[in-house]
């Protein structure tokens, strides 16, 4: 089975307090390694684009790919009600031990949820799609997700200016990239998507999506809020 090294790295901070360090590398680049602690920011802790998304949470809400289940967390105690998904199961242990109270263990493909009024996908959340293609499949299945004036918050970052530190692997799209997480001596590889700006607008549109956008940072990262279309 393929190492799991995020959910292990995240286990190890929440039982041992170990924050051993976890290397990171984008198509082979070594990149500035994450401690785990990341995974348990509290809301001071949190970047801007963060703060702006639980702002704009409202309702019944969503959270996809939740890992320790920082924003859920933060959500949850402030009386929301709040699911989250995970595919890690252990990950998603870490999220129930840390006192969420709905947790679904499943990877976003398979799931069919009705009626939520805010989805969060934080961290680069487009990434959960493996490919531009993919991210059209995934907006329009989150859309399905949503109540009539319910809306998607989600972020990424236009790579472009790391292309030239990054060998490209794929010719397809060079926001596509393998990541590499090395751990305790295990390795976790998996795809990856960054979206430029004008990709993620130009996707959202073709599902019939609204775009607002909620940040937009010099160094290419970028948060939308994705409504219905009336
Ligand atoms: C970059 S981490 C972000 C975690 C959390 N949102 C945060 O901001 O701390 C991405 C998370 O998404 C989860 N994930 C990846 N692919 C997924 C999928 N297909 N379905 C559900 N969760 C997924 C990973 O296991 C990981 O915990």
């Amino acid at each position: 089975m393929r190492d799991d090294v995020m959910g292990s790295a995240m286990e190890n901070y929440f039982k041992k307090n170990d924050n051993t360090l976890i290397r990171v590398f984008i198509n082979k680049s070594e990149e500035p390694e994450m401690y785990p602690s990341l995974f348990f920011r509290s809301y001071k802790n949190m970047l801007k684009y963060e703060k702006i998304a639980l702002k704009n949470s409202k309702g019944k809400v969503l959270d996809l790919g939740c890992g320790a289940g920082c924003h859920s967390l933060y959500l949850q105690n402030k009386g929301f009600d709040v699911t989250a998904v995970e595919v890690s199961k252990k990950s998603a242990s870490v999220a129930v031990a840390q006192g969420l109270k709905n947790v679904i263990k499943e990877d976003w493909r398979n799931l069919s949820l009705k009626k939520f009024d805010t989805v969060l996908v934080l961290m680069n959340g487009m990434g959960l799609a493996e490919s531009p293609a993919e991210l059209q499949l995934m907006l329009r299945k989150l859309k399905s997700f949503l109540s009539k004036t319910g809306s998607i918050l989600i972020d990424s970052t236009d790579v472009t200016y790391a292309k030239a530190d990054w060998p490209m692997l794929d010719s397809e799209y060079f926001g596509k990239v393998q990541f590499e997480l090395k751990y305790k001596g295990k390795t976790q590889c998996f795809p990856w998507l960054f979206v430029d700006f004008e990709t993620a607008v130009k996707t959202a549109k073709s599902v019939k999506l609204n775009v607002e956008v909620l940040e937009r940072a010099r160094n290419g990262h970028f948060l939308l809020r994705l409504s219905k279309m009336s």
